[in-house]
């Protein structure tokens, strides 16, 4: 492991150069590749060097990516390259991150490569789900398969790679539970303190057990995630300790991977489209940044529509496409998907780049439909958190309800999974049980439950004498369904 001292603070070198390559934000500007690697400003352009300890341009206060010189390999010795290590035994190249480490070569030695390793999720045919929606063919890539249970672990491993590299010895994010799982994990694994915050009262249990088994310095805040971000920014530089969030452009280079690894399943034949849900929209960012990469190498055959959905209570990013394109208004976020329950997303100019770049779009889906549709999912065989659902929910509204830009029903849809189903279970348990009720908060606690959800798709339990009569007699109804 390499341990050299932090530089804290912006680097001068070759800015004049390297200003040359300036990005614009979206459209045919966006240049992918920089002619030396570093932190480049999505904004002005301005290139710092790449082990920098900088979440933000020094000049203009925008947001980094990081970037690098165009990769030599052709497509076929890269497509080659990459399906060759999925038969190795080293982890590194077991990796659905590091297997594809010639579009993420920020390190100098593979011993500084942090994996769990991670990846390698399925894609998951979902014809129920295809019906629900009104979609010709749909398939879940599930990120839930990951080791911590969410899609988090593929920014980790670069991201925490990185701190190592850097020699910090103190890792930390704000979080609405996953990201504070899987920086907690891999903090561990990688011999890092991870202190994680957390809003107190407003992340599943399945998330906050993780963080705590994991070893985390666990701090519940009293006041939302948002609160919990700004604040982490504040103190994180007086402190030496190193951000984790999606506003650290490393943790995005990683995520880039969920799009290399879908592609290669689908044997390189991009999909028409990919939704993905959206909270402090990390996510989004990355895709559209791997996307555009993979377009200038010649690795995509289309572009697939990246879109984006909100919870309707944490919807800030669709408010902005829909409402007032001029300016970004934060919300007091309010959604039971407590994982995107997020008012003032960090990186809405990457996701706005991808959006517009990819000609795709954002959506809203209120609580009734997100609860559905995991119903739905479910149906399918396949578990997820509600954060997740809200895929299928958007995808059936662009269709069913021709809201905002039309989705084509004979479209090739990919939606993303984000998270495990055993993240949450009471939002499941509940919802079978017809005991599903939106909440209404304030920036710290829940205060009263607001309407009861509709629970169409239920399958409750039933409760039965320990008899073999009652036994019989509860089962052969369904057992008559069949014939
Ligand atoms: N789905 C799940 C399950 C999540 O945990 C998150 C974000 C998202 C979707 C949204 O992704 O932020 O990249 O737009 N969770 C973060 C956390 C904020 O702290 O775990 P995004």
């Amino acid at each position: 492991m390499v341990t050299p001292t932090p530089r804290v603070g912006p680097a001068t070198l070759n800015e004049r150069q390297l200003r040359a390559t300036a990005t614009t934000l979206g459209g045919a500007g966006w240049a992918p590749w920089a002619p030396a690697k570093g932190l480049r400003c999505i904004n002005c352009g301005a290139l710092q060097d790449l082990d920098t300890v900088i979440y933000r341009c020094p000049e203009c206060g925008d947001l980094l990516d990081v970037v690098y010189p165009r990769p030599t390999l052709t497509v076929e010795q890269l497509r080659r390259r990459w399906r060759r290590r999925r038969g190795s035994l080293r982890p590194i190249d077991r990796s659905g991150v590091w297997r594809y480490r010639e579009l993420l070569p920020f390190w100098r030695r593979l011993s500084e490569l942090v994996t769990y390793p991670e990846g390698d999720t399925p894609l998951l045919d979902a014809p129920r789900s295809a019906a629900y929606a009104g979609v010709g063919r749909l398939r879940f890539k599930h990120l839930g398969f990951s080791p911590t249970g969410s899609f988090k672990d593929y920014g980790m491993a670069t991201g925490v790679t990185q701190a190592r590299r850097l020699g910090m010895r103190a890792v930390a994010c704000a979080s609405t539970g996953n990201t504070s799982a899987s920086l907690a994990a891999y903090a561990s694994r990688a011999g890092l303190l991870a202190i994680v915050l957390v809003p107190e009262g407003q992340i599943s249990f399945g998330k906050l057990s993780q963080a705590l088994d994991f070893g985390a310095l666990t701090l519940q805040l009293r006041g939302d995630f948002d609160d919990a971000q700004s604040l982490l920014m504040e103190i994180a530089p007086q402190l030496g300790i190193y951000i984790l969030n999606s506003v650290n452009p490393f943790r995005l280079e990683g995520q880039k991977s969920v799009i290399l690894e879908l592609l290669e399943q689908c044997d390189w034949q991009a999909p028409d489209r990919i939704v993905v849900p959206g909270g402090n929209l990390g996510n989004s960012s990355s895709y559209g940044k791997a996307l555009r990469e993979l377009d200038d190498l010649g690795l995509l055959d289309k572009r697939p529509h990246i879109t984006i959905v909100q919870a309707e209570g944490a919807a800030p990013l669709y408010r902005y496409f829909h409402d007032h394109p001029d300016r970004m208004v934060s919300v007091h976020p309010r959604t039971l998907a407590t994982a995107i329950k997020i008012g003032s997303p960090v990186s809405w100019k990457k996701a706005r780049r991808a959006v517009d770049w990819s000609d795709g779009w954002c959506t809203e889906v209120d609580e009734q439909a997100i609860a559905d549709a995991k119903a739905v999912i479910g149906s399918d065989g396949i578990g997820c958190e509600p954060a997740s659902a809200t895929t299928l929910a958007g995808i059936r509204r662009l269709i069913h309800e021709g809201t905002d830009v039309p989705v084509q029903p004979d479209e090739d849809v990919v939606a993303i999974l984000t998270g495990n189903q055993l993240k949450d279970p009471e939002y499941t348990v509940r919802y079978h049980n017809g005991d599903l009720w939106e909440e209404f908060t304030t920036q710290t606690h829940v205060v009263s439950h607001g309407r009861q959800l509709q629970c169409s798709f239920a399958n409750p339990p039933l409760v039965v004498d320990a008899t073999a009569d009652a036994l019989r007699r509860a089962i052969e109804p369904r057992l008559r369904e069949l014939r």
